[in-house]
């Protein structure tokens, strides 16, 4: 029997249309091949979904995602809505959908791609085999937490956030990790500040505490300040790297650049009933509509799609197999292109993937 999907497609702002357009196109070439059936229903975000509806996140966007098995989401953000006031804006699109789906994971898989080598800012030497996972809460910590906001205090300007984690939200991230450790090199770091932090003293209990069910594991706690530095200095180390809200967005694009191009990473963001799937780069306003952008990291987050909500890890190795041969075959999109390779558009990029499928 065909197994059969209901995918959300957001396609948003800048690239995000042509890099959607190109993860669809795989899709349905990696259904006719594993006898799946994809349902597609787009949906407005972002700066779109402002322009259209006044609303970052329309609430029929938000129906049209809870009655499906996957978001595919592509970028938000603009220059254009720069100017709106935070709570307006198209990144806060992004952020209700997580909050509304409870997507309290987010998977940030870095890997060094052996053709891209020489595009890593760091000496190959150090870069060579790197393949680390960094799962960063996302519906709690500094990003959600009350009280917050801007007042007047003794006659002058306040601002103020807090950072709040429950037990269960740490809990259900720490399992999650060491879970995903047991399908790798079973290494956990949970990376945290508890040398200042309250918070962190209790994430790093709650985390210990958890890893008593998972004795395969190697366990390991640091420092985010000291998690920065040793990401560059031996980032092969780290297997999986298990964090906050705030220091995984930061730790996120650390470990995303040591590899080379943002325009390669996928990510997933989990809970547990909905998943939502979006390349870890942005709307990239300065080269939308020149059907030049990189699809890749678009069509990795599709293929994570079809490891973690659809189950079909084959289809998904197949994509990533297939992206690793065109690259290296010598086909680049402009923002990974270097001397003696061969400089394709996003079309020629997508199909590349496609023949090889
Ligand atoms: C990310 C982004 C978002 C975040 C922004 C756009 C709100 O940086 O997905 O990492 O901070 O979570
Ligand atoms: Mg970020």
């Amino acid at each position: 029997m065909k197994r059969s999907f209901k995918i959300a497609v957001l396609p948003g702002d800048g690239i995000g249309p042509e890099i959607m357009e190109a993860a669809i196109e795989v899709l349905n070439a990696i259904s006719k091949k594993y006898d799946l059936q994809f349902e597609f229903k787009e949906g407005l975000i972002g700066g779109a979904a402002i322009d259209a509806t006044g609303d970052p996140l329309p609430e029929e966007t938000l129906k049209t995602a809870k009655e499906s098995d996957a978001v595919l989401l592509a970028a938000v953000g603009g220059e254009k809505w720069d100017n709106l006031p935070t709570d307006k804006r198209p990144e806060k699109g992004l952020l209700r959908i997580r909050k509304e789906l409870e997507l309290f994971a987010n998977l940030r898989p870095g890997k060094a791609y052996t053709a891209l080598l020489d595009s890593s800012p760091l000496k190959e030497t150090l870069i060579k085999g790197v393949d680390l996972v960094v799962i960063r809460e996302l519906t709690g910590g500094i990003y959600f937490g009350e009280p917050r906001g801007i007042e007047e205090r003794k006659r002058e300007k306040v601002g103020f956030n807090t950072m709040i984690y429950y037990e269960h939200e740490i809990k259900r991230i720490a399992k999650l990790a060491f879970e995903i450790a047991r399908g790798r090199r079973k290494k956990v770091t949970s990376v945290d500040k508890a040398n200042v932090l309250e918070v962190s003293a209790l994430w790093r209990d709650i985390v210990t505490e958890t890893h008593a069910d998972y004795q395969d594991i190697e366990l390991e706690h640091m420092y985010v300040d000291n998690c920065a530095m040793q990401l560059v200095r031996r980032p092969r180390d780290f297997d999986v790297i298990v964090t906050g809200n705030l220091f995984g967005d930061i730790l996120s694009d650390e470990a995303g650049a040591l590899t080379g191009s943002l325009g390669m990473l996928p990510s997933a963001s989990i809970g547990e009933r909905y998943a939502l799937y979006e390349p870890v780069h942005g709307s990239a306003p300065d080269i939308a509509g020149q059907g030049i952008a990189n699809p890749i990291a678009m069509i990795l987050s599709a293929a994570m799609m079809l490891d973690i909500t659809c189950k079909v890890p084959q289809a998904a190795r197949d994509i990533e197999n297939a992206v690793e041969q065109v690259l290296n075959q010598g086909y680049r999109t402009g923002d990974i292109w270097s001397p003696g390779t061969k400089k394709v558009n996003t079309r020629e990029m997508t199909e590349a993937i496609i023949d090889f499928i």
